[in-house]
């Protein structure tokens, strides 16, 4: 029976929201450094699958129970796919929207498509799976709106970008939230092993 995670992270927003997806399952969630794991592989994945098992095994052979990671990523249509898995280093921190719309100033409405994807990996000695979730929408013509992180201002969706949204409306559209859904109900069905 699974009670205890690692999640391969730091990151306390992650933390936070994986420990209350999965608090109804009595399942706890503790990060690489609570379970006293220092490690920093080199994510030199090409698929964010890829990526994300490269820093789930490296904390699993460090601490031999399940361990969680998670790798996600905005990838465009025009653009063949990028930035894909290089999401985090397309540009200095606070000026990837300025540099994608610029990329994107002369592509027409209708091919301005795109997708956030979100993978998380699960292994636990005997079984590694995977769970994604996609969240499609558009790159919009200029950034718009101040919640969110990263892509959100120019990444559009009915209309309002998901940094015009509030937490819970993203919550309920992102990619993130669809993947942490399959890892609920993925656990869930092996409570019983
Ligand atoms: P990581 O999975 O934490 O490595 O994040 C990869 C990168 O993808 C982030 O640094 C962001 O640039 C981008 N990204 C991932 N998810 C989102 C999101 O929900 N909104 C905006 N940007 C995102």
């Amino acid at each position: 029976m699974i009670d205890r995670l690692v999640m391969a992270t730091n990151n306390a927003n992650k933390l936070r929201e994986v420990r209350e997806i999965l608090y109804p399952l009595g399942i706890e969630v503790v990060s690489q450094q609570e379970a006293g794991v220092n490690v920093e592989p080199e994510e030199n994945g090409v698929t964010f699958a890829e990526n994300a098992i490269i820093k789930a095994q490296a904390v699993y052979n460090e601490v031999k129970v399940p361990v969680i990671a998670d790798d996600s990523g905005l990838c465009v249509d025009a653009l063949d796919g990028r930035p894909s898995v290089y999401s985090a280093r397309y540009a200095p921190k606070g000026q990837e929207c300025d540099k994608l719309l610029d990329e994107m100033k002369n592509v027409p409405d209708g091919l301005r498509g795109a997708y956030f994807e979100c993978c998380i990996a699960f292994i636990d000695g005997e079984n590694t799976d995977f769970m994604t979730g996609r969240c499609y929408g558009t790159i919009s013509h200029n950034a718009r709106g101040e919640n969110g992180f990263g892509y959100d201002p120019v990444f559009e969706r009915d209309g309002k970008t998901l940094a015009e949204m509030t937490s819970e409306e993203k919550n309920k559209i992102s990619h993130r939230s669809e993947a942490l859904k399959k890892l609920y109900e993925y656990l869930e069905n092996r409570k019983g092993e």
